[in-house]
């Protein structure tokens, strides 16, 4: 079975730097997309309370018969239950639907910067964190001038900022703050939800090393340090996803896919969505 690697997050706790994504997939069908990653190899699942999906993830998790101490599981505070009180329910919510006692990783899911409510609602991951019910905290589709507010009147530096980034939307300047301040880079729609999978640079890299284009973007994730949460509920994708530990890209492959970077934003922009 595929070996993935961990990263080290800033409080110590690891977690796996190729996870699976669950985004756009109806409950049901989660346990099974779930059920055939576990199966594959894939230790880290990353839902969010508005995919609805969270019941389906516990379901496959449960069945698995895995030790919870092998799994890493992310979920996301949705944008409405933002404020102390309401995060607080919204995490024992998302809790039970998972059928778990803790998560790994909790997140906010979206800054909303016109609700003006995140650095109250990041508090209330403190506590969640000091109540051992998450192993770590973080945030989603932070900006800098969000991260930077986080640091000044919070305690804790998020251990993740999970934002889209992919070879059309590489976010140099973020990662870079991000590497300054201790947090770590996940990426999602890792793949841009296939958009950069018909890039030139991209196609020629795969035919050369005889690899998919996805995995050839995969591992311009894992050799750039990104954490990613690939989404498949294709069972041969899914194991091809997980399959990139096999070739390594070149300084010259690197060079290729930087030059694509064009500002490709397949989700809404987090200064605006609200
Ligand atoms: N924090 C946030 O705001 C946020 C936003 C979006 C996503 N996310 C997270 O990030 C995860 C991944 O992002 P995503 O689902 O948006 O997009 P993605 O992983 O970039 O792409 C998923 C799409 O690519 C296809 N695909 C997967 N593997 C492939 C392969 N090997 N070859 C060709 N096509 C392939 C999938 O099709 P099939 O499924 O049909 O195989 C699906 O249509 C999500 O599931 C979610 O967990 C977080």
């Amino acid at each position: 079975m595929t070996s993935v690697p961990n990263v080290t997050l800033n409080n110590g706790v690891t977690m796996p730097q190729l996870g699976f994504g669950v985004f756009q997939v109806p409950d049901e069908e989660t346990t099974t997309a779930v059920a055939r990653a576990l199966e594959a190899g894939y230790r880290s699942i990353d839902t969010a309370a508005i995919y609805g999906n969270e019941r389906g993830v516990g379901r496959a998790i449960a069945a698995s018969g895995l030790p919870r101490e092998e799994l890493f599981v992310t979920t996301k505070l949705w944008n409405e239950d933002q404020g102390r009180d309401r995060t607080l329910a919204a995490f024992d919510a998302s809790l039970g639907r998972l059928g778990l006692d803790h998560v790994d990783l909790y997140l906010i899911h979206w800054p909303t910067p016109a609700r003006d409510l995140y650095v109250e609602t990041y508090k209330a991951l403190e506590k969640i964190l000091a109540d051992g019910r998450a192993r770590a905290i973080g945030v989603s589709n932070f900006q800098i001038p969000h991260l930077r507010r986080l640091l000044e009147h919070t305690g804790i530096t998020p251990a993740v900022n999970q934002v889209e980034l992919h070879p059309g939307l590489q976010q140099t300047e973020l990662r870079a703050f991000h590497a300054e301040h201790g947090i770590a880079t996940e990426g999602w729609s890792p793949l841009a939800q296939g958009a950069v999978l018909g890039d030139e640079a991209i196609v020629g890299i795969a035919e050369a090393y005889g690899v998919t284009p996805a995995q050839v973007v995969l591992r311009w994730h894992l050799q750039t340090g990104n954490i990613v949460i690939p989404k498949s509920v294709t069972a041969d994708r899914i194991r091809q996803n997980l399959d990139v530990f096999g070739f390594e890209l070149t300084d010259a492959d690197m060079a290729a896919i930087a030059g694509l970077d064009r500002g490709l934003r397949t989700g809404p922009d987090p200064d605006t969505f609200n």
